[in-house]
């Protein structure tokens, strides 16, 4: 999920660039507005924390690009290291997060975790396709 601050800023191309030069390819496409009820369903697993709240507020407040992207092996594990540490201050120089970003909410991208989680946000975001 290219997250709501990174479509502002125009960040679409060049987070598509790294994947793509990463020999990953975008099979499933979306631009969409993602509404509380999903967003709640999505960060599930951050219910009772300080910042599950802003963090639902900010993926909520304007459009965020869906993305299925497939590789050769362990994608999920590809883009999770593309994408670098939760809190940009952390992350790598050559990650999205570590070039592009500076606050820990506003960290630009959203990668699924696991096998588990890749099937789960699957059904969450593209139903058609699970
Ligand atoms: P994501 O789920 O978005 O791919 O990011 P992640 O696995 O690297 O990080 P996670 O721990 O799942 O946190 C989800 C998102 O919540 C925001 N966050 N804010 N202390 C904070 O203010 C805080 N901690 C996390 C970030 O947007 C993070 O990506
Ligand atoms: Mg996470």
């Amino acid at each position: 999920m290219v997250k709501p601050d990174a479509v502002e800023r125009g960040l679409i191309g060049d987070i598509i660039q790294r994947l793509e030069s990463k020999q990953l390819r975008v099979v499933a496409a979306d631009l969409r507005t993602i509404d509380p009820i999903t967003a709640e369903r999505h960060y599930a697993e951050h219910v009772g924390k300080p910042f599950y709240q802003p963090l639902v507020n900010f993926i909520t407040s304007g459009p965020t690009l869906l993305l299925i992207v497939e590789g050769p092996e362990e994608t999920w594990k590809v883009v999770r290291t593309l994408m670098g540490a939760t809190d940009p201050k952390d992350a790598a120089p050559g990650t999205i997060r570590g070039d592009l970003a500076t606050k820990t909410r506003e960290n630009l991208i959203h990668g699924s975790d696991s096998p588990e989680s890749v099937e789960r946000e699957i059904a969450i975001f593209f139903p058609h396709l699970a």
